[in-house]
């Protein structure tokens, strides 16, 4: 905390900008390993959003690291500080009225936990993007897993940098059983559902 700083409200409040989307915005935070299609179900998740006419900003691993922070690597103390400012992005996004797809290794309980508190447990959505390693080994997008195990590429998620799998995500989708389609479709009934309580 910092004495000599105070927060001031906006007079145009989150409330209001929300209302003029007449939607309720939210964070729906992607965790899962790498190549276990994130970025893909993310990709579909926010495409079938906007077809519902919903106003949407997804945030990906990838591109925020080529940009915002660019200058952190895959230290457990760079991944915390990336994590930190993606939450803290992803709540000016929800301040902005948006929903706001999160798509992040995120590999760390403690740092999900710090973005859940950031953004505000009422409107944080964790859903584990769940694929075993094998079979995330054997996609291998990008080649960085054979980079990994050749030595390549040090603190590699999986191989030399543990995933800590989430106690109780909101949404757990076994990508083993679910195509893209079902993943999407499965995240949707959940929001659905939530929407009518
Ligand atoms: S996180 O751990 O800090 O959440 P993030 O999702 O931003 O990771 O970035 C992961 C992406 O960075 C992966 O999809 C992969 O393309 C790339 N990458 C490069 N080096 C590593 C590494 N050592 N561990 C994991 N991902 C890496």
């Amino acid at each position: 905390m910092k004495p000599d700083l105070v927060f001031h409200p906006t007079v145009v409040t989150p409330t209001a900008r929300a209302a003029l989307k007449a939607q309720t915005p939210l964070v729906i935070w992607f965790t899962g390993l790498s190549g276990a299609g994130k970025s893909t179900i993310a990709n579909g998740l926010e495409q079938a959003l906007l077809t519902k006419g919903r106003h949407t900003f997804l945030l990906d691993g990838d591109n925020v690291r080529l940009g915002l922070c660019r200058d952190l690597g895959f230290s457990d103390k760079d991944r915390e500080e990336n994590i930190r400012r993606i939450a803290e992005v992803s709540k000016l996004f929800l301040d902005s009225g948006l929903i706001t797809i999160a798509s992040f290794i995120s590999p760390f309980r403690q740092d999900r936990k710090i973005a859940r508190d950031i953004i505000g447990a009422e409107s944080f959505i964790e859903v584990f993007i769940d694929a075993p390693l094998l079979e995330c080994e054997k996609r291998d997008p990008k080649g960085l897993y054979k980079k990994a195990r050749a030595g390549s590429i040090k603190n590699f998620t999986g191989i030399d940098s543990i995933y800590e799998q989430p106690l109780s995500p909101e949404v757990h989708i076994d990508t083993f059983k679910n195509d893209v389609e079902q993943s999407v479709r499965i995240i949707l009934d959940y929001l659905e559902q939530r929407a009518s309580q």
